[in-house]
């Protein structure tokens, strides 16, 4: 499923015939959970479905037995004298066979619940967690949407399988050769002959009718997604459609989709009813085929009324669960189709791996280092190029440049979201390449350019830089944030839930309680990207004095637009299309009379135009 670069390559359907293999491989690795090696708990669930799925089988096999019996029993022998004995005990005995069948697959299907169950979460869990190994780059091309989608239809895929395979399929092929046996073994093997053929041909004529009807059901669906999508976009344009007057057109296009739909809901109700009559008509005639055969034995005195009654229950017992055969068919081709996709997500190679063996990074220091870097997200477009620069520990360097010339990039990349093409990133003179990931992940911290919140409440979102944090140290980080005030406005203060990605709240709350989120990290490097540009300066200037004894002792590298907020950086760097262009403090580079100059003039100019209206 992988390109050489690890770029994950589309998951649509593939050609057939590869298809059943990748079918099979994902049945194969259902298998383990079938026999859960770690568990004696589950392993004792399945011996006893087993051993109740095969009671309630014998059970089965006993109803039509008493039937016979009773209805032996009822008929008045030849010769006799017309009296017949009502057997009660007979007719109670095949109630209760009737009944323990019935209740031997219910307490199966209880008892391996949890197995099923277990199966489901193991693997979606299994699932989940590989999702959040693979690249940045991969989910950037996804939709999250999608992803969770196929998960959850990997999961009920995954429990239906297990049940319906072994419960059902399983067990009636079963049922369907002990009949047969029972049958040539009482009355010859025509019965049995007879039996085989019609359920074969029933099996036969449904999987091909069911095919034939699977292909019009995706058609069906796929009109109904269009009118959908046609009805929805339509509205949404409401106001586009008023401006030309369009709302005929609008509703021609709409009706097209419709009536594709129609066609296809039309063309797969008829054939339903095709496959039901075709069902019908093979059941009918294995069934008076049969009856046939009894008739000729019982009129030859080799069989008794009651053997014509079992051979006709018998059938009808073995037909009444083929009738769902179309859909349990139709479903197990979905979901293997469904669990075959969850596990070609799973079969993805993430793309930033750790090398084998690889040590856990210390970060004592937090010196950084750019060494000839190199690096474009597509191969054919460079962003970053041969970028040195070092960040020495405990120093506050600031990157400076226009949008688009890699500045956020440059904070991916030590983050290792993505490899360099060429050179090498170093902390504390270790290449990020030959630690762990998450060691290095660890030892520092972002507040990224567009900071994204988890739909919770305040408290949980910042709280989540250290699972386990005290109230007490989040309000502190709060404090520090500047955002203290804000939360003790809101009436729910730190239970307030910020809604999706965060979206209640305003953009500058948002960089706040992302900075709150960092400084209770407390990392030993501290990247800010951007990361007050929704405040205002006073805001910034107050955050900034609150962290300035934070900061002290910390190495910080300040992604930054507003250049009045790297004034009293150490280093200033000047990116421009992925290369630095000038460096210095402030005063060289004004000094310089080049890029930053021009730029720090340009936004004074700005500053002093707007200070009449803003803060700014
Ligand atoms: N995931 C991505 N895939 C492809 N191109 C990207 C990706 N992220 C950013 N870019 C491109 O890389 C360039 C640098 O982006 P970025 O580092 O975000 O710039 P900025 O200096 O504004 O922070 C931009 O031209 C952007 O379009
Ligand atoms: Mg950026």
């Amino acid at each position: 499923m992988m390109s050489p670069h690890g770029r994950p390559v589309s998951l649509g359907a593939a050609p057939a015939k590869g298809r059943l293999k990748a079918e099979l491989g994902a049945l194969k690795r259902l298998a383990p959970y079938l026999w859960p090696r770690d568990c004696v708990d589950l392993q004792v669930r399945v011996v006893l479905a087993a051993i109740f799925l095969i009671a309630g089988k014998l059970a089965n096999i006993f109803v039509p037995f008493l039937y016979k019996y009773a209805v032996n029993a009822l008929s008045p022998a030849k010769g006799s004298s017309g009296l017949v004995v009502v057997p009660v005990a007979l007719i109670v005995a095949y109630g209760l066979a009737r009944v323990s069948s019935q209740g031997f697959n219910e307490l199966r299907n209880a008892v391996f619940a949890k197995v099923g169950q277990r199966a489901v979460r193991r693997l979606t869990l299994a699932a989940f967690r590989h999702l959040h190994t693979l690249s940045l780059r991969f989910h950037l091309e996804r939709r999250t949407g999608g992803l969770a989608r196929a998960i959850d239809r990997g999961g009920a895929a995954i429990e239906f399988l297990l049940s319906f395979m072994l419960f059902n399929v399983v067990p009636t092929i079963f049922e369907i050769l002990i009949a047969c046996a029972i049958l040539w073994r009482l009355y010859g093997w025509r019965f049995a002959a007879l039996t085989l053929s019609t359920m074969l041909l029933y099996i036969a004529f449904t999987f091909a009718v069911t095919d034939w009807r699977i292909r019009l059901r995706r058609d069906m669906n796929e009109r109904n997604t269009e009118a959908n999508t046609r009805a929805v976009d339509s509205l949404l344009n409401f106001e586009t459609v008023k401006y030309f007057a369009n709302e005929d057109h609008e509703a021609r296009r709409y009706d097209e989709a419709l009536s594709g739909y129609e066609r296809a809901a039309v063309g797969s109700q008829t054939r339903l009813a095709w496959l039901n009559i075709g069902q019908g008509v093979i059941i009918s005639m294995g069934l008076v085929g049969i009856m046939l055969l009894a008739a000729e034995g019982v009129g030859q005195g080799r069989m008794t009324v009651g053997d014509f009654v079992l051979v006709n229950a018998y059938l009808i017992q073995l037909y009444t669960p083929l009738g769902f055969l179309g859909v349990v068919y139709r479903n197990i081709k979905q979901s293997l189709a469904d669990l075959e996709q969850m596990t070609a997500l799973t079969a993805i190679r993430p793309e930033i791996e750790d090398a084998p063996g690889v040590p856990a990074v210390d970060v004592q220091r937090g010196a950084i280092e750019f060494r000839g870097v190199h690096f474009g997200y597509d191969p054919r477009r460079p962003i970053l190029r041969d970028l040195d620069f070092v960040v020495p520990e405990g120093t506050r360097v600031a990157i400076v440049g226009p949008s688009g010339a890699g500045k956020s990039t440059i904070a991916r990349l030590i983050f290792r979201f993505y490899d360099v093409d060429r050179g090498a990133i170093e902390i504390d003179g270790a290449n990020i390449r030959a630690v762990t990931q998450e060691s290095l992940r660890r030892s520092l911290g972002v507040v990224p350019q567009d900071a994204v919140l988890f739909n919770d409440t305040i408290l949980y979102n910042i709280g989540y830089a250290r699972p386990g944090a005290s109230r007490a140290e989040i309000e502190e980080a709060a404090r520090l944030a500047a955002i203290d005030e804000f939360v003790a406005s809101l009436p729910r203060g730190y239970e307030t839930i910020v809604g999706e990605r965060g979206l209640k709240l305003s953009g500058g709350e948002k960089q706040r309680v992302a900075i709150a989120r960092v400084i209770l990290k407390a990392p030993k490097i501290l990247i800010f990207d951007e990361a007050t540009s929704a405040l205002d300066s006073v805001t910034e200037r107050a955050i900034r004095a609150n962290l300035a004894p934070f900061l002290a002792e910390r190495t910080t590298l300040v992604i930054a637009h507003r250049l009045s907020s790297v004034l009293d950086a150490d280093h200033i760097l000047v990116l421009d299309s992925g290369r630095i262009v000038e460096r210095g403090r402030h005063e060289e580079l004004l000094a310089r009379g080049g890029v930053y100059a021009e730029m720090w003039a340009r936004q004074q100019k700005k500053a002093r135009r707007q200070a009449p209206l803003a803060a700014e």
